[in-house]
């Protein structure tokens, strides 16, 4: 009997310091110093490139996946939503050289004008940026002549982004709607 009740101890003492243990490696939140994820100082980048919004041909990077009744009928295309994968470029050119892309979506959003709603992730591959992402939510009303649209994150060398974007025109086709606009990002990350 006596052997019993030890051993009934021994095996409630394992129990409770299981239970411990769980209740532990099951932490949800807690606070830690920037730098023991290695952060240090915040930087402030800026970033300059060419946006390729190619519409016609054989091979569009932009192509509407939707549509309401109305769009058709509206004088700005409300309604239709374009999912994109537009290349980025250090020069103006279609053929100058690839820093990444960006991918998302962009739709009309605007009764009153051409205005979109931008929704997209630019993805760099262009050496220390390859493989970081900075993540764009923002209004663009394209036939204005600077548009500000927002960084609200990233990914890679660009965690903890945040910034804006300024979109220019640069050129647009009016007979095959393909644009090439320019972009200035300022972002601070770490
Ligand atoms: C809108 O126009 C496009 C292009 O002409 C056509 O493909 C599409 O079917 C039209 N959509 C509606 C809802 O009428
Ligand atoms: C970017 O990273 C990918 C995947 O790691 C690699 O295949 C590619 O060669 C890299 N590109 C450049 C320009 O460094």
């Amino acid at each position: 009997m006596a052997v019993c009740s030890a051993e009934l101890i021994v095996v409630s003492l394992l129990f409770m310091s299981t239970v411990f243990v769980a209740a532990d490696s099951h932490t949800f939140a807690r606070s830690l110093l920037p730098r023991e994820l290695g952060l240090k100082e915040e930087k402030l980048s800026h970033l300059h490139f060419y946006f390729h919004d190619i519409v016609s041909g054989p091979n569009p990077t932009a192509v509407r996946v939707a549509e309401a009744k109305m769009t058709n009928s509206s004088a700005t295309g409300f309604g239709a939503v374009v999912m994109i994968d537009d290349p980025l470029t250090e020069g103006p050119e279609t053929s100058s050289k690839e820093v990444g892309r960006a991918q998302g979506i962009y739709a009309l959003a605007s009764q009153k004008d051409t205005g979109l709603l931008m929704v997209q992730n630019y993805v760099f591959t262009e050496g220390k940026y390859n493989g970081s992402t900075l993540s764009v939510l923002g209004r663009n009303a394209v036939f204005s002549g600077v548009r500000e649209l927002s960084i609200v994150g990233g990914s890679g060398l660009f965690r903890f982004a945040r910034g804006y974007a300024q979109a220019q025109t640069h050129t647009f086709d009016r007979k095959t709607g393909d644009t090439c606009v320019e972009y200035n990002v300022y972002v601070f990350h770490y």
